[in-house]
């Protein structure tokens, strides 16, 4: 829906994004990294912009932590503001597939129901849900920012995996999982992504 506007009419240019993916030879979509704060995303979309750019093709990140440096600096952490943030971030990565682009989207996006909302943006298949499959002691041991320690001693409220869910995915596209014995590298994690990429026809 338009939301607030009226009297809108889309524009349709004769340059579509059929043409733009051909150019690119790749197909626009997004990957959809969600997880707990700590579980690697950062790190996985990294090794995947940096694996697929190495093939020639063309990926952007966005991820949670830097988009709310800017387009998204209004926003806090409570449930609203998380599903706007969660909007926002695929409405814009919906632009970036439509330019032919990989977006790769890491954000720990912890609502069931906001993912899939991201997901009927979406046309069938260009959404692919990966979950960082990591258990809350292994990222509360890593804490990166120490933001879990924060967390315990109260110094953060609503913070996600101590006093705010975290909802994993009941049906994704790939879970990279990570356990306390199993340590998986973030570029094998990578791999696991393009290789479902290739499968599906999206590096052409
Ligand atoms: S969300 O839930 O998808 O809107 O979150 P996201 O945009 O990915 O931002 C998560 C990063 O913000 C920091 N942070 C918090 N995370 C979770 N809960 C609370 N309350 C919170 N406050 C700050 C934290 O550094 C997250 O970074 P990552 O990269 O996930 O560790």
């Amino acid at each position: 829906t338009a939301g607030n506007s009226t009297n809108i009419v889309w524009h349709k240019c004769t340059v579509d994004k059929q043409d733009r993916e051909r150019l690119l030879q790749q197909k626009g979509c997004v990957i959809w990294i969600t997880g707990l704060s700590g579980s690697g995303k950062s790190t996985v979309a990294c090794a995947l912009s940096q694996g697929l750019h190495l093939r020639g093709k063309l990926t952007y990140i966005l991820d949670g932590d830097n988009v709310r440096h800017g387009l998204n600096r209004d926003l806090g952490f409570n449930a609203e503001d998380r599903a706007e943030n969660i909007r926002r971030i695929a409405e814009v990565a919906k632009l970036f597939a439509d330019a032919g682009i990989i977006c790769i989207a890491s954000l720990i996006s912890p609502y069931r129901k906001d993912r899939d909302a991201c997901r009927a943006l979406f046309p069938e298949g260009d959404f692919i849900e990966v979950f960082m499959d990591v258990p809350l002691n292994v990222c509360e041991n890593r804490d990166p920012k120490g933001l879990y320690k924060l967390a315990r001693a109260g110094k953060i409220k609503g913070f996600t995996g101590v006093d705010d869910p975290y909802e994993p995915p009941l049906k994704c596209e790939i879970v990279l999982q990570q356990t306390e014995r199993d340590c998986v590298s973030p570029s094998n994690m990578a791999e696991t992504v393009i290789s479902y990429l290739e499968e599906k026809g999206y590096l052409q």
